[in-house]
């Protein structure tokens, strides 16, 4: 199987998921779970929700954040909360406004998820990998975002 194939077959099972009968956290948390399963280089995989001026942390897989709520601005979250654009960290120990998890994370993207053009939510991934993130990795979160906007 290609590498398309492979990103459009998660991408079904994702709506899958999305469609199951499953409480909605525990969507959340399956949609966690298949894409930390599936890149190795994603280690820590979770979901911010909004509310208010605050992200909230919602299901995720990996290591215990202290990062419960985060203010609009504050971190590489709170930057995608406030310019609801994807954020991408090549090399996190070169960004200044960065909240750090655990020192073996190298990079980080934040994906926004929007609904009618508001900002809701956001998933945040961590790798301990520098410079994990491509525009492939980039292109299938984002579309990633895009079907789970229907649950939130
Ligand atoms: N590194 C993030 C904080 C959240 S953790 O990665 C789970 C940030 O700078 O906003």
């Amino acid at each position: 199987m290609t590498k398309r194939e492979n990103l459009d077959l998660l991408l079904k099972r994702i709506r899958e998921i999305v469609n199951s009968h499953l409480r909605r956290d525990e969507k959340l948390r399956s949609v966690c779970r298949l894409l930390r399963e599936n890149f190795p280089h994603y280690n820590w995989v979770g979901f911010y929700l909004a509310e208010g001026n605050e992200l909230v942390l919602g299901p995720f897989e990996g290591e215990p954040t202290q990062h419960i709520r985060i203010p609009f601005g504050r971190g590489v979250c709170g930057r995608a909360a406030k310019t609801k654009e994807t954020v991408v960290v090549q090399d996190v120990s070169k960004e200044t406004n960065y909240l750090a998890c655990s020192p073996k994370v190298k990079s980080e993207i934040v994906v926004p998820i929007m609904k009618n053009g508001k900002f809701i939510g956001e998933l945040d991934i961590d790798s301990h990998k520098l410079s994990a993130f491509t525009v492939k990795d980039r292109e299938f979160l984002e579309k990633v975002c895009e079907i789970i906007s229907d649950i939130l």
